[in-house]
């Protein structure tokens, strides 16, 4: 029987992105498109099963071999470090990391800085290459509040449009790090799959 290539695909908008590029490489799997609640899709045929996971668990899938490979947020990947092969930037899912605050904001060195953010370690990371100590608010989403309600005295979150910030009145004072999607790959799995994983990237990087 031939061996399956397990593939953790981010779910949402990013991820229909992600599976289009996989099915251009040659790994289609027509079924699912069919159905939108269904999580595991296979194609025996060409060897493929790919999952649909919340976009900041698929380095977990792939560091502990459930997934061969997958695709993750370089934000992801900077925050949690996790121990997989970075093959590929696939030019998607473009945004930045970056500071945020209130418009009349000035960092003020007499206090302890709040920082609210889902990224804690790309944000002491931040601040500790400034040489500021600062008191991490960990959040788990609409961080943009946390200012406004003061809560925090700046966010450290993703950036795309911009739009999220405009609209609560708040502005971006320093870009941390550029970020998009980047193909992963397990450390065993390229050991004994990399014909297959080779062959994909190498499709995958003349798509980009
Ligand atoms: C992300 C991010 C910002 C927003 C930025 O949020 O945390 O809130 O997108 O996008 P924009 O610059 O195009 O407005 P997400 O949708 O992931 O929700 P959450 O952070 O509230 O979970």
């Amino acid at each position: 029987m031939k061996s399956m290539l397990n593939v953790a695909l981010p779910k949402g908008r990013l991820g229909e992105k992600v599976y289009s590029m996989f099915e251009k490489a040659g790994f289609e799997c027509p079924s699912i498109k069919e159905n939108n609640r269904k999580l595991i899709f296979e194609n025996e045929e060409v060897g493929v099963r790919y999952f649909w996971v919340k976009p900041s668990d698929v380095a977990i899938y792939v560091e502990r071999g459930a997934a061969d490979i997958g695709v993750a947020g370089k934000d992801i990947l900077l925050e949690y470090s996790p121990d997989v092969y970075e093959l590929l930037d696939l030019n998607i899912g473009k945004c930045r990391m970056a500071v945020a605050a209130k418009k009349d904001f000035r960092y003020d060195m007499s206090r302890t800085l709040r920082v609210a953010t889902k990224f804690k370690n790309i944000a002491s990371n931040h601040y500790l290459s400034k040489g500021m100590d600062i008191d991490i608010i960990h959040l788990n989403g609409s961080i943009e509040i946390a200012p406004i309600l003061d809560l925090s005295d700046v966010i450290v979150d993703i950036v795309e449009t911009g739009t999220t910030l405009k609209e609560n009145d708040l502005e971006v004072i320093e870009e941390i790090v550029p970020i998009s999607a980047r193909f992963i790959a397990n450390k065993t799995s390229y050991k004994f799959k990399s014909e297959a994983i080779d062959k994909i990237v190498k499709q995958m990087a003349l798509e980009g």
